[in-house]
Protein backbone atom coordinates (compact mmCIF):
# COMPACT_ATOMS: atom_id res chain seq x y z
CA UNK A 1 0.00 0.00 0.00
CA UNK A 2 1.52 2.89 -0.61
CA UNK A 3 0.35 6.61 0.32
CA UNK A 4 0.60 8.16 -2.87
CA UNK A 5 -2.78 8.92 -4.37
CA UNK A 6 -4.31 6.24 -6.78
CA UNK A 7 -4.66 8.43 -9.97
CA UNK A 8 -2.09 6.56 -12.39
CA UNK A 9 -2.10 2.74 -12.89
CA UNK A 10 1.78 2.59 -12.85
CA UNK A 11 4.17 0.23 -14.33
CA UNK A 12 6.18 -1.44 -11.98
CA UNK A 13 9.42 0.35 -12.49
CA UNK A 14 11.53 2.83 -10.29
CA UNK A 15 14.22 4.93 -11.69
CA UNK A 16 16.71 6.46 -9.89
CA UNK A 17 19.16 7.96 -11.79
CA UNK A 18 19.63 8.80 -15.65
CA UNK A 19 21.60 9.80 -18.21
CA UNK A 20 20.91 11.49 -21.80
CA UNK A 21 18.71 8.51 -23.15
CA UNK A 22 19.08 6.22 -20.97
CA UNK A 23 17.35 5.19 -17.24
CA UNK A 24 18.62 2.93 -14.34
CA UNK A 25 15.99 1.46 -12.62
CA UNK A 26 16.43 0.99 -8.45
CA UNK A 27 17.53 -2.97 -9.30
CA UNK A 28 20.52 -1.67 -11.54
CA UNK A 29 19.07 -2.65 -14.72
CA UNK A 30 19.15 0.15 -17.74
CA UNK A 31 16.16 1.25 -20.18
CA UNK A 32 16.56 2.91 -23.29
CA UNK A 33 14.06 5.67 -23.10
CA UNK A 34 11.73 6.53 -25.86
CA UNK A 35 9.39 8.18 -23.73
CA UNK A 36 11.57 11.69 -22.67
CA UNK A 37 9.36 11.72 -19.85
CA UNK A 38 6.70 12.44 -22.31
CA UNK A 39 8.57 14.78 -24.47
CA UNK A 40 9.97 16.83 -21.88
CA UNK A 41 13.39 15.55 -21.05
CA UNK A 42 13.69 16.53 -24.96
CA UNK A 43 17.62 17.53 -24.43
CA UNK A 44 18.34 13.96 -22.48
CA UNK A 45 17.88 13.20 -18.83
CA UNK A 46 20.43 15.17 -16.37
CA UNK A 47 21.40 17.18 -19.56
CA UNK A 48 24.57 19.16 -18.37
CA UNK A 49 24.03 22.41 -19.63
CA UNK A 50 20.21 22.20 -17.76
CA UNK A 51 21.83 20.84 -14.90
CA UNK A 52 24.23 23.57 -14.26
CA UNK A 53 21.66 26.13 -15.02
CA UNK A 54 19.90 25.21 -12.23
CA UNK A 55 22.42 24.18 -9.51
CA UNK A 56 24.36 27.31 -9.89
CA UNK A 57 20.97 29.62 -9.98
CA UNK A 58 20.05 27.19 -6.68
CA UNK A 59 22.64 28.82 -5.20
CA UNK A 60 22.06 32.54 -5.94
CA UNK A 61 18.30 33.42 -5.83
CA UNK A 62 15.44 30.77 -6.47
CA UNK A 63 12.34 32.57 -5.69
CA UNK A 64 10.78 35.99 -5.15
CA UNK A 65 7.21 36.27 -6.54
CA UNK A 66 6.31 38.00 -9.17
CA UNK A 67 6.09 41.13 -7.65
CA UNK A 68 9.18 42.10 -8.45
CA UNK A 69 10.90 42.09 -12.00
CA UNK A 70 12.59 38.34 -12.42
CA UNK A 71 15.70 38.78 -14.80
CA UNK A 72 15.88 35.50 -16.33
CA UNK A 73 12.10 35.09 -17.01
CA UNK A 74 12.23 38.82 -19.10
CA UNK A 75 15.03 37.29 -20.69
CA UNK A 76 13.07 34.00 -21.64
CA UNK A 77 9.89 36.06 -22.57
CA UNK A 78 12.17 38.20 -25.08
CA UNK A 79 13.88 35.20 -26.42
CA UNK A 80 10.66 32.86 -26.90
CA UNK A 81 9.25 36.03 -28.73
CA UNK A 82 12.38 36.48 -31.08
CA UNK A 83 11.73 32.76 -31.93
CA UNK A 84 8.43 33.10 -32.70
CA UNK A 85 5.17 35.30 -33.51
CA UNK A 86 4.44 35.98 -29.67
CA UNK A 87 4.78 39.62 -28.20
CA UNK A 88 4.66 38.60 -24.72
CA UNK A 89 4.41 36.02 -22.58
CA UNK A 90 2.44 35.13 -18.85
CA UNK A 91 4.43 32.13 -17.41
CA UNK A 92 2.89 29.06 -15.65
CA UNK A 93 4.45 25.74 -14.04
CA UNK A 94 2.48 23.20 -16.36
CA UNK A 95 0.60 22.70 -19.45
CA UNK A 96 -2.39 22.33 -18.09
CA UNK A 97 -1.96 26.29 -16.45
CA UNK A 98 -0.64 27.56 -19.88
CA UNK A 99 -3.99 26.58 -21.15
CA UNK A 100 -6.31 28.25 -18.54
CA UNK A 101 -4.09 31.26 -18.76
CA UNK A 102 -4.98 31.00 -22.65
CA UNK A 103 -8.62 29.81 -22.25
CA UNK A 104 -8.59 33.14 -19.84
CA UNK A 105 -7.21 35.54 -22.03
CA UNK A 106 -10.14 34.50 -24.92
CA UNK A 107 -12.68 35.13 -21.97
CA UNK A 108 -11.66 38.27 -21.13
CA UNK A 109 -10.96 39.40 -24.74
CA UNK A 110 -14.66 37.86 -25.59
CA UNK A 111 -16.20 39.63 -22.82
CA UNK A 112 -14.40 43.13 -23.28
CA UNK A 113 -14.16 43.63 -27.02
CA UNK A 114 -17.93 42.04 -27.84
CA UNK A 115 -19.56 42.94 -24.80
CA UNK A 116 -20.15 39.42 -23.12
CA UNK A 117 -21.87 38.57 -26.46
CA UNK A 118 -18.69 36.19 -27.24
CA UNK A 119 -17.52 33.29 -24.66
CA UNK A 120 -17.57 29.86 -26.27
CA UNK A 121 -14.73 28.33 -27.43
CA UNK A 122 -14.16 25.72 -29.78
CA UNK A 123 -11.85 22.80 -29.86
CA UNK A 124 -11.61 19.65 -31.95
CA UNK A 125 -13.08 16.00 -30.59
CA UNK A 126 -9.99 13.43 -29.81
CA UNK A 127 -7.87 16.53 -28.25
CA UNK A 128 -6.13 16.95 -24.72
CA UNK A 129 -5.57 20.22 -23.17
CA UNK A 130 -4.88 19.12 -19.55
CA UNK A 131 -7.01 18.11 -16.26
CA UNK A 132 -7.81 21.03 -14.46
CA UNK A 133 -11.45 21.33 -14.67
CA UNK A 134 -11.26 24.54 -17.46
CA UNK A 135 -8.76 22.25 -19.50
CA UNK A 136 -10.68 19.10 -19.10
CA UNK A 137 -13.59 20.75 -19.99
CA UNK A 138 -11.79 21.79 -23.33
CA UNK A 139 -10.57 18.35 -23.67
CA UNK A 140 -12.36 16.45 -26.42
CA UNK A 141 -11.91 13.43 -25.36
CA UNK A 142 -15.09 11.62 -22.78
CA UNK A 143 -12.92 9.53 -21.17
CA UNK A 144 -11.08 12.26 -19.49
CA UNK A 145 -14.24 13.98 -18.37
CA UNK A 146 -15.79 11.06 -16.73
CA UNK A 147 -17.11 11.19 -13.14
CA UNK A 148 -16.21 15.07 -13.28
CA UNK A 149 -19.67 16.07 -14.69
CA UNK A 150 -21.26 18.84 -14.95
CA UNK A 151 -17.80 20.14 -16.96
CA UNK A 152 -18.14 23.96 -17.95
CA UNK A 153 -20.66 24.57 -20.67
CA UNK A 154 -19.07 26.88 -22.58
CA UNK A 155 -16.89 24.37 -24.84
CA UNK A 156 -17.83 22.85 -28.18
CA UNK A 157 -16.08 20.07 -29.62
CA UNK A 158 -15.80 19.48 -33.33
CA UNK A 159 -14.03 16.68 -35.36
CA UNK A 160 -10.21 17.44 -36.07
CA UNK A 161 -9.59 17.95 -39.96
CA UNK A 162 -13.04 18.26 -40.84
CA UNK A 163 -13.20 22.23 -41.95
CA UNK A 164 -17.01 22.11 -42.53
CA UNK A 165 -17.75 20.35 -38.84
CA UNK A 166 -15.59 23.21 -37.38
CA UNK A 167 -17.32 25.84 -39.73
CA UNK A 168 -20.88 24.83 -38.45
CA UNK A 169 -20.21 24.64 -35.21
CA UNK A 170 -18.41 28.02 -34.82
CA UNK A 171 -21.48 30.55 -34.22
CA UNK A 172 -21.50 34.43 -33.47
CA UNK A 173 -20.68 33.29 -30.00
CA UNK A 174 -17.63 31.59 -30.68
CA UNK A 175 -14.53 33.52 -29.48
CA UNK A 176 -11.36 30.92 -30.25
CA UNK A 177 -10.50 27.64 -32.00
CA UNK A 178 -8.25 25.92 -30.12
CA UNK A 179 -6.22 22.96 -31.48
CA UNK A 180 -2.95 21.19 -31.24
CA UNK A 181 -0.70 21.00 -34.66
CA UNK A 182 -0.64 17.33 -33.64
CA UNK A 183 -2.78 15.42 -31.21
CA UNK A 184 -0.82 14.08 -28.75
CA UNK A 185 -2.28 12.09 -26.83
CA UNK A 186 -4.81 11.53 -29.01
CA UNK A 187 -2.76 9.17 -30.59
CA UNK A 188 -0.29 10.99 -32.34
CA UNK A 189 -2.77 12.18 -35.08
CA UNK A 190 -1.36 15.38 -37.48
CA UNK A 191 -3.89 18.21 -38.21
CA UNK A 192 -3.73 18.84 -41.83
CA UNK A 193 -2.03 21.89 -43.52
CA UNK A 194 -5.25 22.97 -45.49
CA UNK A 195 -7.49 22.25 -42.60
CA UNK A 196 -5.05 24.40 -40.21
CA UNK A 197 -4.91 27.72 -43.17
CA UNK A 198 -8.78 27.22 -43.41
CA UNK A 199 -8.93 27.71 -39.53
CA UNK A 200 -7.27 30.53 -39.86
CA UNK A 201 -9.12 32.42 -42.22
CA UNK A 202 -12.09 31.55 -40.39
CA UNK A 203 -10.81 33.38 -37.64
CA UNK A 204 -9.54 36.19 -39.20
CA UNK A 205 -13.45 36.53 -41.24
CA UNK A 206 -14.81 36.00 -37.79
CA UNK A 207 -12.84 38.18 -35.35
CA UNK A 208 -11.81 35.19 -33.03
CA UNK A 209 -8.67 33.95 -31.97
CA UNK A 210 -6.70 31.28 -33.00
CA UNK A 211 -4.74 29.39 -30.26
CA UNK A 212 -2.75 26.52 -30.74
CA UNK A 213 -1.71 24.04 -27.69
CA UNK A 214 1.77 23.17 -28.10
CA UNK A 215 2.30 21.85 -25.31
CA UNK A 216 3.80 18.51 -26.42
CA UNK A 217 4.54 19.57 -29.89
CA UNK A 218 7.07 22.32 -29.34
CA UNK A 219 10.86 22.65 -28.74
CA UNK A 220 12.10 20.25 -31.20
CA UNK A 221 9.74 17.42 -30.99
CA UNK A 222 8.38 17.47 -34.23
CA UNK A 223 11.87 18.50 -35.65
CA UNK A 224 11.46 22.34 -35.40
CA UNK A 225 11.42 25.07 -32.66
CA UNK A 226 7.63 25.11 -32.82
CA UNK A 227 4.62 22.69 -34.88
CA UNK A 228 3.26 25.70 -36.66
CA UNK A 229 6.46 25.87 -38.51
CA UNK A 230 5.29 23.32 -40.38
CA UNK A 231 2.29 24.75 -42.09
CA UNK A 232 3.16 27.91 -41.83
CA UNK A 233 0.02 28.97 -40.47
CA UNK A 234 0.96 31.56 -37.11
CA UNK A 235 -1.82 31.36 -34.59
CA UNK A 236 -2.89 34.08 -32.53
CA UNK A 237 -2.12 32.69 -29.43
CA UNK A 238 0.43 29.27 -28.18
CA UNK A 239 0.67 27.29 -24.96
CA UNK A 240 4.03 25.81 -24.17
CA UNK A 241 5.47 23.79 -21.18
CA UNK A 242 6.73 20.19 -20.86
CA UNK A 243 10.35 20.73 -22.93
CA UNK A 244 10.96 24.11 -22.35
CA UNK A 245 12.74 23.38 -18.51
CA UNK A 246 13.73 19.50 -19.58
CA UNK A 247 12.85 18.74 -16.57
CA UNK A 248 11.99 21.64 -14.31
CA UNK A 249 8.27 22.05 -14.19
CA UNK A 250 7.71 25.41 -16.52
CA UNK A 251 5.04 26.34 -18.99
CA UNK A 252 3.79 29.72 -20.65
CA UNK A 253 1.15 31.43 -22.45
CA UNK A 254 2.24 34.11 -25.74
CA UNK A 255 0.00 36.10 -27.20
CA UNK A 256 0.45 38.61 -29.97
CA UNK A 257 0.55 42.14 -28.69
CA UNK A 258 -3.06 43.42 -29.67
CA UNK A 259 -4.54 40.32 -27.52
CA UNK A 260 -2.00 40.10 -24.90
CA UNK A 261 -3.13 43.90 -23.64
CA UNK A 262 -6.44 42.41 -22.53
CA UNK A 263 -4.86 40.80 -19.45
CA UNK A 264 -3.70 43.90 -17.11
CA UNK A 265 -2.37 43.65 -13.91
CA UNK A 266 -4.46 41.63 -11.25
CA UNK A 267 -6.21 39.51 -14.21
CA UNK A 268 -4.06 36.72 -13.79
CA UNK A 269 -0.98 35.66 -11.90
CA UNK A 270 0.93 32.69 -10.38
CA UNK A 271 2.87 32.16 -7.09
CA UNK A 272 5.96 29.76 -8.72
CA UNK A 273 5.49 31.12 -12.40
CA UNK A 274 8.70 31.81 -14.19
CA UNK A 275 10.92 32.34 -11.07
CA UNK A 276 14.67 31.88 -11.06
CA UNK A 277 14.73 28.20 -11.05
CA UNK A 278 12.31 27.48 -14.05
CA UNK A 279 13.55 30.54 -16.42
CA UNK A 280 17.37 29.11 -15.64
CA UNK A 281 16.85 26.21 -17.10
CA UNK A 282 14.12 27.60 -19.28
CA UNK A 283 17.26 29.48 -21.21
CA UNK A 284 19.42 26.62 -20.82
CA UNK A 285 17.02 24.57 -22.91
CA UNK A 286 17.18 27.74 -25.47
CA UNK A 287 20.88 28.25 -25.39
CA UNK A 288 21.12 24.55 -26.54
CA UNK A 289 18.42 23.85 -29.19
CA UNK A 290 19.12 27.43 -31.03
CA UNK A 291 22.85 26.00 -31.80
CA UNK A 292 23.74 25.73 -35.25
CA UNK A 293 22.24 22.55 -37.16
CA UNK A 294 20.01 20.79 -33.79
CA UNK A 295 16.82 21.09 -35.64
CA UNK A 296 18.66 20.09 -38.70
CA UNK A 297 19.76 16.72 -37.01
CA UNK A 298 16.25 16.26 -35.65
CA UNK A 299 14.92 16.05 -38.34
CA UNK A 300 17.16 13.42 -40.07
CA UNK A 301 17.19 10.95 -36.91
CA UNK A 302 13.08 11.62 -37.14
CA UNK A 303 13.30 10.26 -40.98
CA UNK A 304 15.30 7.17 -40.02
CA UNK A 305 12.92 6.00 -36.96
CA UNK A 306 9.91 7.06 -39.46
CA UNK A 307 11.34 4.77 -41.82
CA UNK A 308 12.39 2.23 -39.98
CA UNK A 309 9.09 1.93 -37.98
CA UNK A 310 7.26 1.83 -41.38
CA UNK A 311 9.73 -1.39 -42.58
CA UNK A 312 8.90 -3.29 -38.54
CA UNK A 313 5.05 -2.34 -39.00
CA UNK A 314 4.05 -1.83 -41.91
CA UNK A 315 3.47 -5.36 -43.13
CA UNK A 316 1.41 -6.04 -40.15
CA UNK A 317 -1.49 -3.73 -40.89
CA UNK A 318 -0.26 -0.66 -38.28
CA UNK A 319 -0.23 2.45 -39.50
CA UNK A 320 2.87 4.99 -38.68
CA UNK A 321 1.98 8.54 -38.21
CA UNK A 322 4.12 11.59 -37.09
CA UNK A 323 6.91 14.28 -37.70
CA UNK A 324 10.40 14.78 -36.57
CA UNK A 325 10.81 12.67 -33.40
CA UNK A 326 7.05 12.65 -32.43
CA UNK A 327 6.28 9.20 -34.00
CA UNK A 328 3.45 6.90 -32.97
CA UNK A 329 2.12 3.55 -34.17
CA UNK A 330 -1.28 2.54 -34.73
CA UNK A 331 -1.81 -1.13 -33.52
CA UNK A 332 -4.87 -3.12 -33.93
CA UNK A 333 -7.18 -6.09 -31.91
CA UNK A 334 -5.09 -5.68 -28.52
CA UNK A 335 -1.68 -5.23 -30.23
CA UNK A 336 -0.78 -2.52 -28.45
CA UNK A 337 -0.36 -3.76 -25.35
CA UNK A 338 1.43 -7.16 -26.46
CA UNK A 339 3.74 -4.60 -27.96
CA UNK A 340 4.45 -2.77 -24.90
CA UNK A 341 4.87 -5.31 -22.58
CA UNK A 342 7.49 -7.26 -25.28
CA UNK A 343 9.06 -3.75 -25.67
CA UNK A 344 9.70 -3.36 -21.69
CA UNK A 345 11.15 -7.01 -22.07
CA UNK A 346 13.77 -5.87 -24.41
CA UNK A 347 14.35 -2.77 -21.83
CA UNK A 348 12.77 -0.48 -23.92
CA UNK A 349 10.76 2.36 -22.67
CA UNK A 350 7.66 3.70 -24.85
CA UNK A 351 4.31 5.30 -24.50
CA UNK A 352 0.97 4.16 -24.82
CA UNK A 353 -1.90 6.88 -26.51
CA UNK A 354 -5.39 7.00 -27.07
CA UNK A 355 -6.64 5.10 -30.18
CA UNK A 356 -4.08 1.64 -29.55
CA UNK A 357 -1.35 4.35 -30.73
CA UNK A 358 2.24 3.72 -28.87
CA UNK A 359 4.38 6.77 -28.86
CA UNK A 360 8.05 6.33 -29.67
CA UNK A 361 9.66 10.04 -28.46
CA UNK A 362 13.75 9.44 -27.72
CA UNK A 363 15.31 12.12 -26.95
CA UNK A 364 16.43 14.84 -29.57
CA UNK A 365 19.71 14.46 -28.84
CA UNK A 366 20.17 10.74 -28.83
CA UNK A 367 23.51 9.23 -30.69
CA UNK A 368 23.10 7.46 -33.86
CA UNK A 369 24.41 4.09 -32.44
CA UNK A 370 21.20 4.41 -29.76
CA UNK A 371 19.21 5.02 -32.01
CA UNK A 372 19.80 2.25 -33.94
CA UNK A 373 20.03 -0.14 -31.07
CA UNK A 374 16.61 1.02 -30.60
CA UNK A 375 15.03 0.34 -33.59
CA UNK A 376 16.59 -3.00 -33.32
CA UNK A 377 14.70 -3.25 -29.76
CA UNK A 378 11.73 -2.32 -31.51
CA UNK A 379 12.18 -4.92 -33.97
CA UNK A 380 12.66 -7.47 -31.46
CA UNK A 381 9.77 -6.48 -29.51
CA UNK A 382 7.13 -6.51 -32.87
CA UNK A 383 8.38 -10.26 -32.86
CA UNK A 384 5.07 -10.47 -30.22
CA UNK A 385 2.25 -9.39 -33.33
C1 LIG B 1 -1.29 19.00 -25.83
C2 LIG B 1 -1.28 19.03 -24.33
N1 LIG B 1 -1.91 20.04 -23.69
C3 LIG B 1 -1.91 20.11 -22.35
C4 LIG B 1 -1.29 19.16 -21.57
C5 LIG B 1 -1.32 19.28 -20.08
O1 LIG B 1 -0.04 19.56 -19.60
P1 LIG B 1 0.31 19.31 -18.05
O2 LIG B 1 0.24 17.84 -17.81
O3 LIG B 1 1.70 19.86 -17.88
O4 LIG B 1 -0.69 20.06 -17.25
C6 LIG B 1 -0.65 18.09 -22.20
C7 LIG B 1 -0.03 17.03 -21.41
O5 LIG B 1 0.20 15.93 -21.86
C8 LIG B 1 -0.64 18.02 -23.61
O6 LIG B 1 -0.03 17.03 -24.28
Amino acid sequence: MTAVMNTYARYPYEFVSGSGSWLVEKNGEKFLDFTSGISVVNLGHCNRAVTEAISSQAGMLMHTSNLYTIGLQETLAARLSELSFADRWFFSNSGAEANEAALKLARIYGNKKFDGKRNKILTMKNSFHGRTFTTLSATGQDKIKAGFEPVLSNFVHADVNDFDAVAGAATDETVAIMVEPIQGEGGIIPVQNEFISKLRKLCDERDMLLIFDEIQTAFGRTGKMFGYEHSGVVPDVITLAKALGNGMPIGCMGAKEEFAEYLSPGTHGSTFGGNFLACAAGNAVLDEMTKPDFMEKVEDKGKKLKQALQGIFGDKGCEVRGLGLMLGVQFKDGGMKRFIDAAFKQKLLVIPAANETVRFFPALTIMDEELDFGIQLIRNAADVL
